[in-house]
């Protein structure tokens, strides 16, 4: 198979092997990212405008220091979702922050009852700084509509990774390893009654299980949160995938009326 010789390209192949189930070689679509050169890029009328922002991953030129303790430290100071994102925004342990425009945080109702946790920005989040506001976060609005939650109302949402990856690739351990005291904090503070984990990514790291979200979906789990609460956690397919594979909206239907009837009964 030929390389792509556009970042869309690379992209949209990156997605496909994800959904696929491939195992997608980080580094290598990290080298790519680097070598397309300005030249290959397609032009602003043969791109979408999402694509065109992408910029390498560039390589840690500082002395290494042990980030997740970094993390961890930054976390525990928070006493707050504000002072929690100021800390994320001011974190630097993370490469694939250099490449960004914007940490993405959350976005919603502080200490809804829900709360919807993702993979990690894509390219209009990250230009615009806030979670799930591209397509996939507008079928999500649709998908939370449909249950009468929304973030202007009653949800909170937000992603085990606040850094976009290149080419949307999924987030590596290490990448989601410094998040983690982060997630952990914000679960706490935020207090959610109920987790949705949109997507496989999210569900696995969040229940620390290799499964795949085929799976963890259709039933219910127990995040163990830092200060010893038990939170009911429901994974569904992610709202991206939905886009690319309607016919599985059906299991998604499912597992949001299950969330809304676990919502009944714990609020
Ligand atoms: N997909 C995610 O998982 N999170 C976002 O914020 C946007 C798209």
């Amino acid at each position: 198979m030929s390389t792509p010789t556009s970042t869309a390209a690379l992209e949209a192949l990156t997605e496909w092997w994800q959904d696929m189930g491939v195992e997608v070689d980080s580094a290598r679509i990290d080298a790519l990212m680097r070598e397309i050169k300005p030249s290959q890029k397609p032009s602003d009328s043969q791109t979408k405008p999402t694509s065109t922002a992408i910029k390498p991953v560039p390589r840690r030129t500082r002395a290494p220091k042990n980030w997740v303790t970094e993390a961890e430290t930054a976390a525990a100071g928070a006493d707050s979702l504000e002072a929690l994102k100021a800390a994320i925004e001011a974190f630097e342990g993370c490469p694939l922050k250099a490449s960004c425009d914007h940490s993405v945080v959350y976005d919603g109702v502080p200490c809804a009852d829900l709360m919807v946790i993702g993979e990690g920005p894509g390219a209009e989040e990250d230009r615009r700084g806030l979670p799930f506001i591209g397509k996939a976060g507008q079928l999500l609005d649709r998908m939370l509509a449909a249950i009468d939650r929304s973030r202007t109302k009653n949800t909170f949402i937000t992603n085990v990774n606040y850094w976009r990856t290149p080419g949307n690739r999924n987030p590596e351990d290490e990448e989601l390893d410094v998040c983690r005291p982060f997630v952990e904090r914000m679960i706490v503070l935020g207090k959610p009654k109920l987790i949705i984990a949109a997507g496989g990514v999210p569900a696995k790291a969040l229940l620390g299980k290799s499964d795949g979200i085929m799976r963890l979906r259709g039933t219910e789990h127990v995040f163990q949160a830092q200060d010893g609460n038990s939170i009911p956690l429901i994974p569904i397919l992610h709202p991206a995938y939905l886009l690319r594979r309607p016919q599985d909206k059906s299991r998604a239907w499912r597992d949001l009326l299950l969330i809304e009837q676990r919502l009944t009964e714990l609020t």
